[in-house]
């Protein structure tokens, strides 16, 4: 039996979520979408799993296309599961729809509640101490109902989010894929290219021992917090400096923005773009 699961991850949730998944169905191949759909075709998949986090209330521009892209068999068990921290909006419904128009559709799908890892805007939160153990509880349940195939119902938009999310997700839709705008380095780079490696969208090339973003950004975060000398800095875009404000001030957050990514994913498990995960003992 043939298990694929796709994934985009910049600050490791959704890669050790698909990691966890991965092993517990056992023998699933894991790739990420910055691999040409083409080449990665689930055409002979009988199980099929999308995994990303959820970005500006839908997934992240290239999970889109990635999934417009691939061949899929339309009677494989379909799952799919998103990380985020409050908000979901539609990007249940994202995929839903470029299913529908293969012929196929979500057996599964749920969310999981991770630490919010966008330290290019605010601080990361809820506290790891906090979530880290929250995120395996949920993890436990998604993990066992995928491995017995069971059928869930995906979370859809609220009627409110719906009504807000021209207004609330304008400005940002605005920057989206210039987030890197305001990235560079300090002296601490040494040019050791783990930045252009770890990068889910492929944005970055190195130019005379440094990197160079490429503006098909979508604001991951991953060139951020897995530089291993803490050499790329970042000014906040224009656009998330009011939220920053409120999140900090309502969630009475330092100001310092420290870097997460998940504590058990390294960089080069961002690196690598195709695995085959065994089950677990
Ligand atoms: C650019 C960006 C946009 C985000 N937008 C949302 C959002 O709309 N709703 C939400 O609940 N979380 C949002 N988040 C938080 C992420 O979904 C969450 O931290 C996720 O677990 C990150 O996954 P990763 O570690 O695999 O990259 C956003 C994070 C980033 C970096």
């Amino acid at each position: 039996m043939k298990k694929i699961i796709y994934y985009f991850s910049g600050t490791g949730n959704s890669l050790y979520t698909t990691n966890k998944i991965a092993e517990t169905i056992g023998g699933a191949e894991i790739i990420p979408v910055r691999c040409n759909a083409k080449d990665v075709s689930a055409k002979d998949a009988d199980v099929i799993g999308f995994v990303c986090p959820v970005y500006e209330w839908d997934v992240p521009g290239i999970v889109k296309e990635f999934v417009k892209e691939l061949s899929i068999n339309t009677n494989a068990y379909i799952f799919m599961v998103t990380t985020y921290i409050a908000v979901l909006g539609k990007s249940f419904e994202t995929i839903e729809k470029l299913l529908e128009e293969k012929g196929a559709h979500l057996d599964y799908g749920r969310a999981i509640r991770c630490v919010a890892s966008q330290c290019i805007a605010y601080p990361p939160f809820p506290p790891e101490k906090i979530m880290i153990p929250y995120m395996e509880k949920q993890l436990q349940r998604v993990c066992k109902e995928i491995s017995q195939k069971k059928f869930h119902d995906y979370p859809r938009m609220s009627p409110l989010t719906r009504r807000r999310y021209n207004k609330v997700m304008g400005p940002y839709l605005a920057i989206e894929n210039e987030y890197d705008k305001g990235f560079y380095t300090d002296d601490r780079c040494k040019g050791c290219g783990i930045c252009e490696k770890v990068c889910p969208t492929k944005n970055i090339t190195m130019e005379n021992m440094h990197p160079k973003w490429n503006h098909q950004c979508h604001g991951c975060n991953a060139c951020v917090v897995y530089c291993p000398t803490k050499a790329v800095q970042f000014k906040t875009p224009q656009a998330y400096k009011e939220l920053n404000t409120i999140i900090c001030k309502m969630l009475r957050l330092p100001e310092k923005r420290k870097r997460y990514h998940h504590p058990l994913i390294k960089a080069k498990d961002l690196m690598s773009d195709r695995k085959e995960i065994k089950s677990r003992e």
